[in-house]
């Protein structure tokens, strides 16, 4: 049976984490909410590299085969850091810029992510390349990990929030938002309800699974047979992630 880690900010990885136990039901996740610390989005680089190291110390002590770092905050703050001082595998996120700028027929794509995944250079290296041939529009999803944090996914004050960030992504003529931070998954009702039919809203959760998938067979590590027994945990309290899982 494969051990695989899931760290995260708080919640948010759990939209990960549904789309990885549905190609692998199987095997064991260990999750880790670092929600005493969260948000990540503003914090520094360095203090989000210091939680990514202590909980990736934390995950290979329960075994983690391979962690994914569920987090496009901490993937841009950690990742090459995290893949330079363990010897197992690491699965990050990005904004899915690629399929947006391909599938636009607007020519005008939106990027809804935190402060800290919008600066960090893996992003602006991938914006690089499409930069181009489309217009790329950007938006901090502000108040949003906040309201998933506290289980807030379908109220007046919620749809409000939503709008307040999305409004100039559609005002700008994007038919493609990219969800660049794993918490904003769980707004997508409430987005695609503001933004209508004509504009399509880009999850990589799935692909992400799809990854994991293939780097734990590329690596050769086992797989099992029987239902996993999963583990979640947090650095603050779990009601909310208990109830979300
Ligand atoms: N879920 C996170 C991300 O994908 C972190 C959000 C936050 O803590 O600000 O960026």
């Amino acid at each position: 049976m494969a051990v695989i880690g899931i760290m995260d900010s708080g919640v948010g990885g759990l939209s990960v984490f549904r789309e990885a136990v549905k190609l692998l039901p199987h095997e064991r996740f260990i999750y880790y909410a670092d929600n005493a610390n969260c948000p990540y989005g503003d914090k520094s680089a360095a203090f989000i590299c210091e939680r990514a190291r202590a909980i990736t110390e934390l995950l290979i002590s329960k075994g983690a085969q391979v962690v994914v770092v569920a987090c496009n905050t901490a993937t841009a703050a950690a990742i090459s850091t995290l893949r330079a001082e363990y010897d197992i595998p690491f699965i990050g996120m990005e904004p899915a810029v690629k399929p947006a700028a391909l599938g636009t027929e607007t020519g005008v794509i939106g990027v809804l992510a935190t402060a800290g995944t919008l600066k960090g250079s893996r992003y602006l290296e991938t914006k690089g390349h499409y930069q181009d041939d489309v217009k790329i529009v950007e938006h901090v999803g502000r108040g949003f990990v906040e309201l998933v944090e506290s289980g807030d996914l379908h109220s007046e004050n919620t749809f409000r929030t939503v709008e307040e960030s999305i409004r100039p992504l559609l005002d700008a003529g994007a038919d493609r938002i990219v969800l660049g931070c794993t918490h904003y998954p769980f707004l997508r009702e409430v987005i695609e309800k503001i933004a209508g039919p004509q504009v399509q809203v880009i999850d990589p959760a799935p692909a992400v699974a799809k990854h994991l998938l293939e780097v734990i067979g590329e690596k050769g590590i086992e797989l099992g047979n029987s239902i996993g027994e999963n583990e979640f945990m947090a650095s603050g309290t779990d009601a909310v992630l208990k109830k979300m899982i």
